[in-house]
């Protein structure tokens, strides 16, 4: 199976899927989504990272006999990547049916790959606790934060959606199950919606570089990023690289945290992991 790399994204494209935008069509409708697979054709395309970047991730916690749950996988190569290096079950969702489609007829001979066109606020099609991981990679298609702009529910609603994404996702692991979430939003607009009183999320951040930045990183890939006890980044911190991404680790805890409040108990200190 081939790895092409891939295309050049603009950082301000992705940092637009990331808060929402979308011009006249919004990147949270199918709608958008399938033109834009018709457009491109079926070509693959890896939003953020590829999958070799965020290998240390994935492997550490998430074996390859997991059964692993692909939120919004797009044309990425990530799952294919993941098959080749040994994971033997990867459901993929994504709204948009035109993807689904390529996706199917692309992996028809790859048994370890099921594609389903799934809504990810609704995934009641399967029973709780059935995966062990589940990763999101630049699918949050919501303005987690509560900006509004022209009420559509990448807007208004946004917040809802993201809340109904991240109890369907803690619905779905098994405890000790972890939810891998790639994305542009730093813990200020991310912290607080994982933090859902119905979930119990250690959550563990880490800040990958974007592909091809140069520079230099004083952290290993694996250390994590302390969190503040409101769950934000340390005063003065600064990633290397201002376009870096986030890559929150958040492991399914027994038991409800019965506070509702955000946060404070269950972010991970650095050096607990
Ligand atoms: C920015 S792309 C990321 C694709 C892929 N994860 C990657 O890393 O390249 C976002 C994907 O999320 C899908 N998506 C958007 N809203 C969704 C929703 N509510 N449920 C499931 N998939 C959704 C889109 O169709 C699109 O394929």
């Amino acid at each position: 199976m081939s790895s092409p790399p891939p295309p050049d994204v603009g950082a301000e494209e992705e940092r637009g899927a990331a808060d929402g935008g979308g011009g006249s069509l919004s990147y949270g409708e199918a709608e958008y989504w399938d033109a834009r697979y018709v457009e491109e054709g079926g070509a693959p395309y890896d939003w953020y990272q590829r999958y070799d970047a965020l290998r240390p991730f994935v492997r550490r916690f998430a074996p390859p006999a997991s059964r692993l749950l692909m939120i919004g996988c797009g044309s990425a190569l990530m799952s294919e990547d993941m098959v080749s290096d040994g994971y033997v079950e990867i459901v993929n969702i994504d709204i948009s049916s035109v993807v689904i489609e390529m996706m199917r007829k692309k992996y028809f001979d790859v048994p370890q790959l099921q594609y389903l066109r799934m809504d990810v606020r609704d995934m009641s099609m399967f029973p709780d606790e059935s995966f062990d991981c589940a990763i999101d990679k630049g699918m949050h298609s919501f303005r987690w934060n509560s900006g509004l702009i022209d009420g559509k529910w990448c807007g208004v609603d946004a917040p809802l959606s993201a809340a109904q994404m991240v109890l369907e996702v803690d619905r779905l692991l098994k405890p000790g199950g972890v939810f891998i979430l790639i994305t542009y939003g730093d813990p200020s607009v991310r912290v607080p919606h994982l933090n859902q009183s119905a979930c119990n999320w250690k959550i563990v951040l880490y800040i990958l570089p974007r592909p091809g930045f140069i520079g230099n990183i004083k952290r290993h890939v694996l250390d994590p990023v302390p969190l503040t006890e409101r769950g934000r980044l340390p005063d003065g911190f600064v990633p290397e690289d201002p376009d870096s991404h986030y890559v929150y680790v958040c492991k399914k805890m027994q038991g409800l945290t019965g506070t509702g409040s955000p946060t404070v108990n269950h972010i991970e200190r650095q050096g607990e992991e």
